[in-house]
């Protein structure tokens, strides 16, 4: 079993929310891993981060990837920072990999003040430029699929990727 399409991009590029409307225009279910691990963990990821440390969230983070990327047969978002693992990057080879694509401007005004992700806790707006500058690489070598998404609204996004997952120009 594999995803149908696999989400990946930076914290407010829309993975959860696009995730979710993309499976339902496709009628497939909806995983999210950063969902799974705080099932696992039994405590959100914010508390992961400060009680175990970030390395120990990264490990199971992998474990998590692993597991939906065999279990998985809908639409699948991983964690922005999942795809920084060389294990994941193996892992991806071969998956309908889609990357939401944002503007720097647009993912501070989307993520906002009341962020629950715990690497933007402290200025948002510059940990987020430094984020992307070493994740956004590494979503493009990845990327079977890219969708531009800033200036767009939810809906023009889902549209285009359903078409694209169905071969459709
Ligand atoms: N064209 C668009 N595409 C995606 N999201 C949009 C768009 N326009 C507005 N938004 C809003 O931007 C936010 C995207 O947040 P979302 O939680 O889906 O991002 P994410 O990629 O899952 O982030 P994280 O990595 O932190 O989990 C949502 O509030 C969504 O409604
Ligand atoms: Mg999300």
């Amino acid at each position: 079993m594999r995803p149908r399409a696999v989400l990946i991009g930076a914290p407010g590029s829309g993975k959860s929310t696009i995730g979710v409307a993309l499976a339902e225009a496709l009628g497939v279910p909806f995983r999210d891993t950063d969902a799974d691990i705080v099932e696992v963990a039994g405590k959100p990821v914010g508390e992961i981060f400060v009680d175990d440390g970030e390395a120990r969230f990264r490990e199971l983070e992998r474990a998590a990837v692993r597991a939906a990327l065999d279990e998985h047969a809908g639409v699948l978002a991983l964690g922005g920072g999942a795809p920084l693992a060389p294990e994941t990057q193996e892992a991806l080879a071969g998956h309908r990999v889609v990357y939401l694509e944002v503007s720097l401007e647009e993912a501070v005004k989307r993520v906002g003040l009341a962020s629950a992700r715990p690497l933007l806790v402290f200025n948002p707006r510059s940990q987020l430029r430094k984020l992307m500058a070493e994740r956004l690489p590494v979503y493009e070598r990845l990327a079977e699929i890219t969708a531009v998404t800033t200036g767009r609204t939810e809906e023009e996004v889902v549209a285009e990727l359903v078409a694209a997952l169905e071969g459709r120009p």
